[in-house]
């Protein structure tokens, strides 16, 4: 089968892989229709993971599925079916309790699971024809049959139960206002959850205006921070400060001018979000990150304003988003017509296009925001 294979630092390629195949009588093979290009996979892609060569990359998958292990009674053989991001097992102490980014048995001694992902255990990604699905009863959301809503559906693997999640860990209720910082692809799925979630404005923050044009569609206020300073502008805006925040950006913040600055995000968060108000950190973090300048983060530390945060009484809340916590909620909504967060798809390519898909999206070009594959297709 083919695969979308990580070469080196800003190379992939569509090469011939193994066959996904059962390895074990609880794992489904899905034929892939759809997968996508996520901000995640960029970090693999501009070389600052230790992901190895060969690896066939991508985590937002979704097909239809093609053979069933012995063990599996739930989902079936043409069954229509999204993949969380994460892979867990359903039984261990973590997913028991719902938290599935941090299954104890997928990558076991590591953080949680994932599909073609450094350092997130031995398995495979699913840019391309065919997907090993491992537990696949527990792990499979099984999605109306058809093609009807498919660019609405892709975004169930990741980024909209993420953006949905960094509204949650910043525990806004209807009624509050938000900022979110980011209007990446995660940012405005977090913009889109805060609006169906009930807040009563959401702003969303970036220096880039064809993102922003994005949020401002999306009926959210757009602060522009290349056009001036972004916490002066939210504080008077919000008339002191806002209820909640949500970090969508990550440790790849940088100043208008392009440097990496990794704390900047979260410190002018602190600074904007109110006294007893609550922050939700979904952009990625790492503990050391070569990319970042300074002599804080070249030790892998943030120059974190905590005395602030703690002076303030602020809630923080971080980490993988636990995926199955939301996407089954989140289905009903397309297929009720109440989310639509396909609105993000700009370009849709045949799996051979996928190299110059990453490169487009890597630099962030003009109109790029989600980049869907369809390995399937080949026109
Ligand atoms: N927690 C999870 O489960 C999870 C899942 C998916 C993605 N992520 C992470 O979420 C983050 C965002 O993902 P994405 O796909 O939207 O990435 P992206 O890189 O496309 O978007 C990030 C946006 O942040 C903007 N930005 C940079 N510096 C900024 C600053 N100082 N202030 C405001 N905006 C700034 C950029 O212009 C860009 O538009 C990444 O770190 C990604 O790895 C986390
Ligand atoms: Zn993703
Ligand atoms: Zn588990």
């Amino acid at each position: 089968m083919k695969g979308l294979v990580y070469q080196g630092p800003f190379s992939v390629s569509v090469e011939d892989v193994p066959d996904a195949r059962i390895e074990a009588p609880t794992d489904a093979v899905v034929r892939i229709t759809t997968t996508n290009i996520c901000g995640s996979d960029l970090h693999m892609y501009e070389g600052r993971t230790d992901v190895e060569r060969g690896k066939v990359l991508g985590h937002e998958n979704m097909g239809i599925v093609e053979a069933v292990g012995d063990a599996v009674g739930r989902v079936q053989v043409g069954d229509r079916v999204s993949l969380p991001f994460n892979i867990a097992c359903g039984t261990c102490a973590n997913c028991v309790k719902g938290l599935t980014g941090f299954c104890l048995r997928a990558n076991p001694g590591s953080a949680g699971a994932a599909y073609g992902y450094a350092s997130m255990g031995p398995y495979d990604g699913g840019q391309a024809e065919y997907l090993r699905v491992p537990w696949a009863d527990y792990n499979a959301l099984v999605l109306p049959a058809g093609t009807e809503h498919e660019n609405d559906y892709t975004m169930l693997s990741d980024i909209f139960p993420t953006g949905w999640h960094g509204v949650e860990l910043a525990k806004m209720q209807p009624g509050e206002n938000i900022v979110i910082y980011g209007a990446g692809p995660v940012g405005l799925m977090a913009a889109h959850a805060a609006q169906i979630k009930g807040a009563a404005q959401v702003y969303v923050v970036d220096q880039q205006a064809d993102r922003l044009k994005l949020a401002e569609q999306l009926g959210a206020t757009a602060i522009d921070r290349s056009s001036g300073d972004a916490v002066e502008k939210l504080t008077e805006l919000t008339g002191g400060g806002a209820d909640r925040g949500v970090d969508a950006v990550g440790y790849q913040a940088h100043e208008i001018d392009g440097v990496e600055h990794p704390e900047i995000v979260l410190n002018e968060l602190v600074q904007v979000v109110k006294p007893t108000g609550g922050i939700g950190v979904v952009g990625v973090y790492v503990p050391e990150d070569p990319g970042a300048e300074g002599e804080l983060a070249k030790q892998g530390k943030l120059a974190f304003d905590f005395g602030t945060f703690f002076f303030k009484g602020q809630s923080m809340g971080t980490g993988q988003c636990n995926t199955k916590q939301y996407n089954a909620g989140l289905r009903d909504l397309i297929t009720e017509g109440k989310a639509t967060p396909g609105f993000l798809v700009s370009h849709e390519m045949p799996l051979s296009e996928a190299p110059q898909g990453y490169d487009h999206f890597d630099k962030r070009e003009e109109g790029w925001t989600k980049v869907v594959l369809h390995p399937g297709s080949t026109a």
